[in-house]
């Protein structure tokens, strides 16, 4: 092989509600990506036990990520959808990465500490090897492009030092079973058998801040309520929690530049811009001068047009669980058979019998 073949690889964890945040910054771009490469799109159980392991409704958390997936537009039977539990390679795979990632380089993850928080000593095991197990999700595909937000950067560059620490371990291994591919690193050449992956963290994708405070993400765990839109959402309650929405009293301005310093007025620009696929500059140049009173209500609109389909098909495919099963596991199938070629190829390059 010369080249590793392009395959996107991403995850959401089946935790808390998706919000609007969630929609534009990774459900839309994991869409427009099904034209470029293959797409295989998982629903991460297993990491969302690394920091809270009881769970109420993990099942139906998962069967409604699987929902908001489908409901935007992802492709099953083009691409893959899954569940990661179901393919047990990732699992495997995490156990041998486990032993190729070094304590250090877990403990400088900055996720980590701030999900440990004061009482790291009390964080589960899997919480500290939670970016082992991302890495794994990864590369038991051998995927090489993997769309995520801006925090997430930080674990696949340690997605590419387990990658390069395997290849130069096991550097002589992969050259006899003939399954590596030529790559330079820097300028360093590699017989690589796992690609060095690249994040796709640009694109239109906004980050959208939460309603009641423009300097924080909009996050699923916010306990207000009106600080997000969920996906789940009815018209009514999106066009009321944007008519809540913090503002300050002045105008929105005619250029970018005026947004300096007034977060909220940023964000519900921002938002409209990326709901409608313009730039803040263009809706700036139409709502310059208008008074929050007229903006927020010709933001609801479009909030309402966007996201009422995809609100309308989550909801449907919901009250089908038995449906969403049957592309889980058509999803499960498919995945694992990649997995496991993969796996094959690692015990003989580790050498386990
Ligand atoms: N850690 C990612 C997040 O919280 C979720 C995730 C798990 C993921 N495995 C992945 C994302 C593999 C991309 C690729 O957003």
């Amino acid at each position: 092989m010369s080249e590793f073949k392009p395959q996107i690889f991403s995850g959401v964890q089946p935790t808390g509600n998706l919000h609007l945040g969630n929609y534009l910054g990774a459900l839309r771009k994991f869409v427009a990506l099904q034209d470029q490469m293959d797409c295989i799109y998982c629903v991460v159980d297993l990491h969302s036990i690394t920091a809270q392991l009881v769970h109420d409704d993990l099942k139906s958390q998962t069967r409604s990520i699987t929902a908001a997936y489908l409901a935007s537009g992802i492709d099953p039977v083009k691409h893959i959808v899954f569940n990661q539990s179901a393919v047990p390679q990732h699992a495997e795979l995490a156990w041998i990465f486990n032993c190729v990632a070094r304590i250090g380089w877990m403990n400088r993850m900055t996720q980590f500490k701030d999900k440990a928080g004061k009482d790291r000593e009390n964080a589960s095991l899997g919480l500290l090897a939670y970016p082992s197990l991302m890495a794994a999700d990864i590369l038991v595909y051998r995927a090489t492009h993997v769309p995520v937000g801006d925090d997430q950067k930080q674990h696949l560059e340690l997605t590419r030092d387990i990658a390069m620490k395997f290849n130069l371990d096991f550097a002589k291994k992969i050259k006899e079973i003939g399954k590596g591919v030529d790559i330079t690193v820097g300028d360093q050449p590699v017989h690589a058998f796992f690609p060095m992956v690249e994040p796709l963290i640009e694109g239109p994708a906004p980050r959208v801040m939460s309603l009641k405070d423009g300097s924080k993400k909009m996050s699923k765990s916010d306990p207000s309520d009106l600080s997000r839109i969920n996906l789940t959402d009815d018209a009514d309650t999106v066009a009321r929690k944007i008519r809540k929405a913090k503002t300050d009293p002045d105008a929105l301005p005619s250029e970018v530049d005026g947004l300096k310093g007034r977060p909220e007025a940023d964000n519900l620009v921002g938002i409209f811009a990326a709901l409608s696929d313009r730039t803040k500059a263009d809706v700036l140049s139409e709502y310059g001068g208008q008074q929050f009173s007229q903006f927020k209500p010709a933001l609801a609109e479009l909030a309402v047009n966007v996201l009422s389909p995809v609100n309308a098909e989550m909801r449907r495919l919901i009250d089908d669980p038995a449906h969403i099963d049957a592309v889980l596991k058509d999803g499960s199938e498919r995945a694992g058979a990649i997995a496991e070629k993969t796996m094959k190829d690692v015990h003989e390059i580790v050498g386990l019998l």
